[in-house]
């Protein structure tokens, strides 16, 4: 009895033994498992944990026909809300000035009811966000994976801001190189500007190597163009690497350094507070233009609140996005001393021949409307808060015979300019 109950006991110790030896050398194991982990690993953890970070817990989801994921995510939970200095902050729900006079009462009433948009946003045939929600692209692993690193997931590459050659370069003669990145832009520069419009034609160029892209926007600058340029910038782009197709999205992005640390596309990180729950940043927007065919035209306007600082934009005739707040900027928090419109291809030479990546419809400014792609009724926005045609309008282009540009103005589109080009050409080998 008392040897079989002392097996029974030593078999239970035995057992026991083996189950902690078994933990134990789990343990072992977990722990030199993750003091070895191989690279792979550690990335995806780290891809994941960003993930978690830009990926709010949405209130609903909407699947879009391209493939993109729609969260409705509450506007107290978006990702500017992940800032220290937006801790405390309280959403300003309108600006308190508009320069077209939006938010006079009269005025509200007579724009939403005579509201046409042509454009819209592909995600919209599947729902709408619900009210207190903004509608945000979800990010997926293979997007964040696309990018050179995790920390530049969602950022631009440096160095891509057009130069005018005229202009005065101070600090960082690299930028009298643009490192691949061609501009076909027209600019105001050598005042105080409190914001810019445009009415800008949309296209979808052909990009030719995943990691070039094609974009057409606004540059607010602020600064000289050293490391401390700050920008905000709006319009639409194709960027395979960013968002994985050939799609034409709605764009915005900011940096107050030149796009070293600061700032990134979108709502990819802190900084951009939006309260719209129409329209979803980074997401398709449709129909676009067809050669000698309809025309598709968008406007965007962004202008600084001078009374709270923050600086707004808004797409379409009456679709209020969001601010981006002041202290997001230094010499932005005063004023612009630069407008630019235009377009920007990255150019990485693919055998060393000049890249056919098209740059608007693809075809040079002579051919004109149907054809050409444009930017009309532009303007930018004075001390008073009064939109007004801009004064000197330069332009700019590094090689015409890739992309050009090319001005006028009459009583219909105010000042406008054609722009764009094939890239590479019998004249652009
Ligand atoms: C700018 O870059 C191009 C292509 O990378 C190069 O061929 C050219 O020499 C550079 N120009 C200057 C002024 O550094
Ligand atoms: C984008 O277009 C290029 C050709 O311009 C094509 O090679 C590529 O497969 C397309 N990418 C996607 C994701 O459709």
């Amino acid at each position: 009895m008392a040897a079989a109950h002392g097996n029974r006991s030593r078999m239970r110790i035995g057992f026991r033994g083996v189950l902690l030896f078994i933990f134990f050398f789990l343990d072992l194991a977990s722990l030199s498992c993750a003091a070895r982990q191989p690279p792979a690993s550690r990335q995806k953890l780290r891809v994941h944990k960003h993930l978690k970070r830009l990926n709010k817990p949405p209130v609903k989801t909407i699947q879009s026909p391209d493939g993109d994921t729609i969260d409705c995510v509450h506007i107290s939970h978006q990702p500017a809300f992940d800032h220290p200095f937006l801790k405390d902050h309280k959403i300003q729900t309108r600006p308190n000035y508009h320069p077209e006079g939006l938010y006079d009462e009269n005025k509200m009433n007579t724009e939403s009811k005579q509201r046409v948009d042509n454009i819209h946003q592909l995600w919209h045939v599947n729902g709408m966000c619900p009210e207190d929600t903004i509608p945000i692209r979800r990010t997926k692993e293979d997007d964040v994976l696309r990018a050179s690193s995790v920390k530049r997931y969602g950022k631009k590459k440096h160095k891509s801001i057009p130069v005018p050659r005229n202009i005065p370069k101070s600090a960082d003669p690299d930028l009298d190189n643009e490192s691949g990145h061609q501009h076909a832009i027209a600019y105001v520069e050598g005042d105080r500007y409190y914001g810019a419009k445009a009415t800008m034609n949309v296209w979808e160029p052909k990009i030719q190597l995943s990691n070039e892209f094609s974009l057409s926007q606004i540059w607010i600058l602020g600064g000289s163009f050293g490391q401390d340029l700050n920008s905000i910038e709006a319009g639409w782009q194709v960027s395979p690497d960013l968002y994985g197709d050939n799609n034409t999205r709605l764009f915005t992005y900011w940096t107050s350094d030149a796009y070293q640390a600061t700032g990134c596309y979108n709502l990819l990180c802190s900084g951009f507070i939006q309260i719209n729950n129409n329209i979803a940043m980074g997401a398709s927007i449709s129909p676009v233009s067809a050669f000698r065919n309809s025309q598709y035209d968008i406007s965007i306007l962004v202008w600084k609140d001078q009374k709270e600082g923050n600086w707004w934009m808004q797409f379409g005739n009456g679709y209020v996005l969001g601010y981006w707040p002041s202290f997001l900027f230094s010499y932005l928090a005063d004023s612009a001393s630069m407008i630019e419109w235009g377009g920007e291809v990255v150019n990485s030479e693919p055998d060393g021949h000049h890249t056919s990546t098209q740059m608007g419809s693809g075809r040079f400014p002579e051919e004109g409307f149907g054809k050409s792609s444009y930017f009309r009724n532009i303007q930018v926005v004075d001390k008073e808060n009064n939109l007004k045609a801009p004064r000197d309008l330069g332009t700019f282009t590094e090689q015409s015979n890739c992309y050009d540009v090319q001005t006028g103005s009459n009583s219909d589109w105010g000042h406008y300019f054609y722009y764009g080009g094939p890239g590479k050409n019998p004249n652009c080998p």
